[in-house]
């Protein structure tokens, strides 16, 4: 217990650290007006690494669905999110009645500490900024460990084991943004249920699965609907490309979504996300185009990014991977000559347990993966040759 005591201790100075110098934990990659004021160039003509979009959405059933479904916006949208849970419930073998829409998943997730009023909030770094936001919004105490083991990124199960008490709501992002990382979930799905029956809250974002070739046996889905305190989180926005027009959904038993239902914004998600999350989750082929697509990147991100000497790049089973380079130094002036070129990668010194030294990077079509990685080899050798 010593041990772990200051294991969480030592983790809670770094923290206090980072807030005095002033780092802002909750600016995201994706800042597209952000960029275009930077460069001088439209949205079209910037190559964003820095949010985790599939670059070949959104969906064309998607993109039909919206069209189909414009005249709609003259009417309140349906608070009861009928026609999409229906489409969830049928896609994920579930009832609609285990499922809650939101405004994305963030809002899922803010929907629940917010009904839920957790003792603590246990986030396990580095993690999603918006964890850290919305436990602070509900002014509820934060607990943070570490996934970062020095060389690799595994769920501290033992740690959490002894930390959590009942009450404490846990985080748990799987797979893991920004490592790529994922872990089998027979390793840790038992440890969240046990967990879960002593009164733990336990929120498994899932916001990436569907990036992974086993997505549905890789899910937690299906167990939350039986599990009381346990919630699976999934975002469309992702997979789907619709980070601008949002959706998101959580699932768990109905008894605790349905008393939360009363007690929400009825319109917070609107009538074209409605029915385009709908569409998109019943368009098998879109998932088919993703695997084929994704294998290729991670095989060709493998022989190129993996394979460098002098950077550490961390095996991925998503669409981002994670890289250290040499220095915080070589990083900056790798994603300053980026910048000059409209690329953007996502800079990682705002997550806690990484540094400016780690960037994270969204794959994207072939052609584009193929420019970022010449435009990073050419700036790090000019560098070089500066330097020597
Ligand atoms: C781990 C994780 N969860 C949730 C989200 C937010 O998802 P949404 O856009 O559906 O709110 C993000 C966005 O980057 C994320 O990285």
């Amino acid at each position: 217990m010593a041990g772990l005591d200051g294991f969480i201790s030592s983790w809670l100075v770094a923290t206090a650290e980072m807030d005095k110098v002033g780092v802002n934990h909750l600016e995201h990659g994706g800042r597209i007006d952000d960029y275009s004021a930077q460069t001088g160039k439209e949205a079209g003509d910037i190559l964003d690494c820095s949010a985790n979009i599939h670059p070949l959405g959104p969906p064309a059933s998607v993109m039909e669905a919206i069209e189909r479904s414009l005249s709609g916006i003259r009417h309140y949208p349906d608070p009861r999110h009928r026609q999409v849970k229906k489409a969830l419930a049928q896609r994920f073998q579930i009832e609609p009645e285990s499922v809650l829409c939101g405004n994305g998943a963030t809002e899922c997730m803010e929907l629940l500490v917010r009904w839920l009023r957790p003792s603590r909030c246990v986030i396990l770094d580095p993690a999603f900024g918006e964890y850290e936001a919305i436990a602070q919004r509900y002014d509820r105490p934060i607990l943070r460990l570490s996934l970062f083991d020095g060389s690799r990124f595994a769920l501290p199960l033992s740690a959490l084991d002894q930390a959590l008490c009942p009450g404490d709501l846990l985080f748990l992002n799987h797979p893991h943004n920004p490592s790529g990382s994922s872990w089998p979930v027979a390793e840790w799905l038992p440890f969240a249920q046990a967990w879960a029956q002593t009164g733990v809250h336990v929120i498994i974002d899932e916001s990436f699965v569907d990036f992974l070739p086993q997505a549905d046996a890789q899910s937690a889905l299906r167990c939350a609907t039986l599990s009381p305190n346990l919630y699976v989180v999934r975002s469309a926005t992702k997979m789907f490309s619709i980070p601008g027009l949002r959706f998101g959904f959580a699932v768990g038993m109905p008894r605790v979504l349905g008393e939360l239902e009363e007690q929400r914004d009825p319109w917070s998600v609107n009538h074209l996300a409605q029915c385009a999350a709908a569409a998109a989750y019943l368009d098998g082929s879109f998932a088919e185009l993703t695997a084929d697509w994704l294998s290729r990147a991670q095989a060709r991100q493998k022989e190129t990014w993996a394979a460098h000497p002098a950077w550490t790049v961390f095996p991925t089973s998503v669409n981002f991977f994670l890289v250290r380079f040499a220095s915080c130094e070589q990083s900056l002036q790798i994603q300053d000559g980026l910048r000059r070129e409209a690329i953007f990668l996502r800079s990682c010194g705002n997550f806690l347990g990484l540094s400016d030294a780690y960037a994270r990077i969204a794959l994207r079509t072939e052609d584009e993966n193929e420019r970022v990685w010449s435009a990073v080899t050419r700036i790090a050798s000019a560098g070089d040759v500066c330097r020597e």
